[in-house]
């Protein structure tokens, strides 16, 4: 997809949609001052794809583990429309109730695949965990979805019985979304899912992501240093810098005709790498 069908793509999901799926509001959760995240805003709405860009040590990994419920913040809410248009705020939910969205609605692809995978249950077993942990019990239909994912993340079907482990990085990377998305899950969260990975690697597992993305209609949250990423795969960008957000906009405004001293130096790409 080109960036302006992306924007043409992106122009009507905000005519279609009344609701932000997540609504941000001041979140801060800071380590030491200027370290973590502090008062990040922004609505988030069904459909779309947003990057969260900035050097290392920026805040983008803390932001996004408060923002899935991993962490919780210092001050900020985060309020998420569910699919029978009740509104929640994360974290009011107990703990149980932030466990059961990240079983069902919610996914996270974490940069190490290894993070987000059993490495010693098999293939088929870590897509399988997921189908069981939303109540699917039947052994037949949790082995078909298994090999129906496998194969929609180009994993060889004949790797079903084997372990993560004896995959090489970018399968496991594949993996681990195949076991994301087989419970049909409406918004993820990804930190470089492709970080560490060979440039034609990266490439292919890029085009995946893209198309799973706009086949199922997913709402994503994609944290990635690299502006190449961001382009191909978000609608709109928010760019950090020591914690908070400098400059927040469509990707090819943010990309094409940066307003900010900082993102103009990101994209010049001296402070890449
Ligand atoms: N659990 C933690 N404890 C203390 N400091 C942390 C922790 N996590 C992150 N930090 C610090 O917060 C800053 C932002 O880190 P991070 O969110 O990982 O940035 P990014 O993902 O943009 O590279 C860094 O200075 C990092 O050292
Ligand atoms: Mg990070």
């Amino acid at each position: 997809m080109s960036v302006t069908e992306l924007g043409r793509e992106h122009a009507t999901l905000r005519a279609t949609n009344l609701q932000p799926l997540l609504e941000v509001q001041g979140l801060t959760k800071l380590y030491q001052p200027g370290k973590g995240c502090q008062e990040i805003s922004f609505d988030l709405w069904p459909g779309e794809v947003l990057g969260i860009v900035g050097e290392s040590g920026s805040g983008k990994s803390t932001l996004l583990r408060v923002l899935s419920g991993r962490e919780i913040p210092d001050s900020g809410a985060v309020n998420y429309q569910f699919e029978n248009g009740a509104q929640s705020s994360l974290y009011a939910l107990s703990e149980s109730g932030r466990r059961r969205l990240m079983r069902t609605d919610w996914g996270v692809v974490h940069q190490h695949p290894l993070d987000g995978l059993r490495p010693r249950v098999s293939a088929g077993g870590n897509i399988g965990e997921r189908l069981m942990a939303v109540g699917n019990r039947h052994y037949g239909d949790i082995r078909e979805q298994a090999l129906d994912w496998l194969s929609q993340v180009e994993i060889p079907t004949d790797r079903i019985d084997d372990m993560p482990i004896t995959f090489s990085g970018g399968m496991q990377q594949r993996l681990q979304i195949a076991r994301n998305l087989v419970t049909h899950p409406r918004l993820i969260f990804m930190d470089e899912p492709t970080g560490g990975l060979d440039v034609s690697v990266q490439a292919r597992l890029l085009d995946l992501i893209r198309n799973l993305v706009t086949d199922l209609g997913l709402s994503v949250v994609i944290v990635t240093h690299d502006l190449a990423v961001a382009r191909l795969l978000a609608h709109r960008l928010v760019v950090m810098k020591e914690s908070r957000i400098v400059e927040a906009g469509l990707t090819d405004q943010v990309l094409d005709d940066p307003q900010h001293p900082y993102t103009q130096l990101l994209v010049s790409s001296v402070l890449q790498g």
